[in-house]
Order: C-alpha cells, then structure tokens, then sequence
C-alpha cells in the first residue's frame, strides 16, 4: 500500500519577472484573478484533494501572501460591524483553510533549489507540488487525478498536457511510452528541456504539478547546481528514474499560464465568463466590442 499524500508544497520565491511591472513590489502569486489570488486557486485545489498540510516556500518581499493567509482582526471586525456577513464569511474562510507552514529560500536558486527547503517540514513522505503560476481549470482538482495514480501504482507523478504543433518547444517534454491499459498515463523513460520541434520526444508537455516521493529530496541535495547557480527539479526527477518509477499523467482540465501576461487574461476572460453573478453580463460585453 502506498504511504497517503498529506503535504502539498507551494514553491513561491521565484522573482516573477514576466510580470513586472506588477510583481515590482507585490508577489506574483497575489496578483488577482478575477477576484482571488492566483494562489488560492492552487491552495483551493489541493484541499479541496484532501491535502492537511501546505508548505509555502516563500522569498524576500512575500509578506502580503502570509497575511492572505492570516486572520486580518481589522478586516473581520468592520465587516461584522457594518452587518456585511457574506464578505465577512468570505474573509474567514480564507484564513481557515488548512495547516500552513512556511519556510523561507533566501536565495531564488531554483525550483529544486525551493522544493529541497521544504524537506524538513515534509519528513519521510510523499508529496505534491503545485506551482502557483499555473491555474488549471478541472471538474476533479489536477492534484487529485495525480494522487488517484499515486495510491494505484506508487512511484512519482508528472503532469502532462498534450500539445500539437512546434509550441511544444516551450516546455519541458516527457520522454517514454503510453501506457497500454491507461492512455492517460506514460512510463517515463526522461525529459528534455525546451527542445526543437522536430526532434521533441513526444506532445508530453510537462507543467506546475507533481507527486514526489521523498527519494527526490536526496537527490536534490547530490545535483550539481546549473547555470546561475540553480537547482532544477528536472534534474532530481531525472536522477529519480534510476530509482523508481516516474509516470507522466495527461490530466483531466485545462492549463492557464497565470504568471505569463497573455495566461493571465486568457484565465481571466475564461473564468469571468464561468461566474454565476457576472458570467453573463461579461459575455453580452465582450459581443458589443469590434473584434
Ligand atoms: P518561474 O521561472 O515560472 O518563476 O518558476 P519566476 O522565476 O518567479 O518567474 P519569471 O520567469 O521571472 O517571471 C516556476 C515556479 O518556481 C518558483 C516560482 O515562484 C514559480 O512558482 N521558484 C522558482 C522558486 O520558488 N524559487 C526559485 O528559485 C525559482
């Protein structure tokens, strides 16, 4: 029996460039989609999974995302004051969401840089890891298909969506073989990095959601660190696959890119158009603009 995912791990201490100015002093992962912050759709999805345990690996500047978190008195008191109970819920529920720890990567040097400083708060477990920037809209929460394949065949598991055409030389590309009674798993054989069209090992593209057993943590501390010093999680899954398995897992959803400008409004206008209260509205308004 496979050990129970219980920890999903946020990394958040990249410095969120593609966005400046806006992430000039505000954290990336706090910009707003819609009306939450793009975090809370990855917080959101992994409790909704059954995950009791978020670690946010935070950098310098990522203060407002604790306070997100926190109860704010402030806040919570006006709103009880002026009678508005529904915004007064809203607030709560945020800062009662689940056990969250926080550790801090002082350095930004890299992905596997930031998942590592998670070690000790994960323990000897496995564990999931969301990346923020990526807002993924599913009838099942992505993390919970992932932790479905976890619990049915153990090893570690990557999320893969499959992309036609050369814009595939934009990720990180998993190499290896379907799987003959699943067609939405592969057994991954290795990965490559933004590679040219032509010789890209399959339409496997690789995004912001993991299972990982705790092997990768060892892993991690022996990979030499890359350029600008870094330490990429693509390698410790690299080194993973000498070990164990490592399956690739063509979700069940769509990807946003929310930490890319062009993602950004491709979610917004995507989940605008979802909403209950001003879906509809929001559609009669797109119609009236001279496209
Ligand atoms: P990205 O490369 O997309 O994030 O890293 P970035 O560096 O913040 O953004 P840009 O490219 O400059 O706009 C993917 C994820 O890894 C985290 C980021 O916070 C993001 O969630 N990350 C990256 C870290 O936590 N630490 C790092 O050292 C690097």
């Amino acid at each position: 029996m496979s050990q129970k995912v219980r920890t999903a791990v946020f990394p958040a201490g990249g410095l969120g460039t593609r966005f400046l100015p806006a992430t000039k002093v505000i954290p990336k992962e706090m910009l707003s989609l819609v009306d939450k912050p793009i975090i809370q759709y990855g917080v959101e999805e992994a409790i909704e999974a059954g995950i009791e345990h978020i670690i946010f690996v935070t950098g310098r500047g990522k203060g407002a995302m604790e306070d997100h978190f926190d109860i704010s008195y402030e806040l919570d008191a006006t709103l009880e004051r002026k009678g508005k109970k529904e915004l007064l819920e809203i607030s709560r529920k945020i800062s009662s969401m689940a056990r969250i720890s926080y550790v801090r990567q002082k350095e930004p040097l890299g992905l596997g840089h930031a998942v590592l400083c998670a070690k000790q708060l994960v323990g000897k477990e496995p564990f999931a890891v969301l990346l923020p920037d990526d807002v993924i809209d599913a009838e099942t929460p992505c993390i919970g298909q992932m932790m479905d394949v976890y619990n049915q065949r153990g090893g570690s598991v990557l999320a893969t969506m499959t992309i036609e055409g050369p814009s595939i030389s934009a990720y990180g590309v998993l190499a290896g073989s379907q799987d003959p009674t699943n067609p939405r798993i592969y057994n991954c054989t290795g990965m490559v990095e933004k590679p040219k069209f032509e010789v890209a090992p399959s339409k496997q593209a690789i995004i912001g959601r993991y299972v990982l057993t705790p092997r990768v943590f060892e892993l991690l501390e022996q990979t030499t660190p890359g350029q600008g010093g870094e330490i990429q999680l693509t390698d410790g899954i690299l080194a993973l696959l000498n070990h164990e398995q490592v399956f690739g897992y063509t979700f069940d959803g769509k990807r946003f890119d929310a930490g890319d400008k062009f993602g950004m409004l491709q979610a917004t206008v995507e989940f605008a158009l979802k909403r209950d209260d001003f879906g509809a509205k929001f559609r009669d308004y797109l119609k009236t603009l001279p496209l």
